[in-house]
């Protein structure tokens, strides 16, 4: 793993973040990092949008940014290579997707296989996709979630490393449903970005094995009074 030297000498994991929106999962990682709890590098934040929130959010931090705007590019493959072009000039050790609204091939996905991590506001497998609280809240389930998931070929289908669930409440509507979840996910994805960081949580071979251990297809339970 590459790592660069801080000031106190300690070794640091070299984490990018993309980005496509609001980047409130960028603000708690910035938090995170910033409060001492998250021992990484941001190293740059790309965004696929130009001039969104999170892009402020990065530069307010003095974290460099890029825009890959995708409506450049006359195809997925072209965009792909541009921005893994963009990324790889970072060297990061970890790409973090945090609200990065775009399909991904496969090409890209092999590249940084078991080094991108990706957070989906559903517990997966349930809900892949768009609209998961909308969705939820039609199929009447009782519970809902979200989970931090290794990036793979297949759309929100790369094995979960970490599930936190959430009641669904009879006054739900997607909205409040929805910031109930988020509050979760800047929870859990700063711990999943540590874990990865302390070489606790890896992919191998397909399955995520946490401290060594193989997790099942829920990944590893987040409880709710578990934090950074
Ligand atoms: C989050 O709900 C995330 O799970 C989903 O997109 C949303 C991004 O929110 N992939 P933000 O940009 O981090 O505020």
């Amino acid at each position: 793993m590459t790592v660069t030297q801080s000031a106190s000498s300690q070794p640091r994991t070299r984490v990018l973040v993309l980005i496509s929106g609001n980047g409130s999962n960028l603000q708690a990682l910035i938090d995170a990092q910033r409060s001492g709890t998250l021992p990484v590098e941001l190293v740059a934040v790309i965004s696929n949008r130009p001039g969104v929130k999170g892009l402020q959010r990065a530069e307010s931090a003095g974290i460099p940014t890029e825009v890959v705007d995708h409506t450049l590019f006359d195809n997925r493959d072209n965009f792909d290579q541009a921005l893994q072009q963009t990324i790889d000039a970072y060297a990061p050790d970890l790409v973090v997707l945090a609200g990065f609204m775009r399909i991904l091939t496969e090409r890209f996905t092999h590249h940084y296989h078991g080094r991108m991590l990706n957070i989906h506001p559903s517990l997966l497998p349930k809900y892949q996709g768009l609209n998961t609280h909308e969705r939820v809240l039609q199929a009447g389930d009782a519970e809902h979630g979200v989970s931090v998931h290794f990036v793979t070929a297949e759309l929100d289908g790369g094995p979960v490393a970490l599930q936190a669930r959430v009641p669904v409440l009879p006054d739900d509507d997607a909205n409040r449903l929805a910031q109930r979840v988020l509050q979760q996910e800047h929870r859990i994805y700063p711990l999943a970005v540590k874990w990865f960081a302390q070489g606790r949580l890896r992919m191998v071979d397909g399955r995520v094995f946490m401290d060594s251990e193989p997790l099942g297809p829920s990944g590893y339970p987040i409880d709710n009074h578990a934090s950074i």
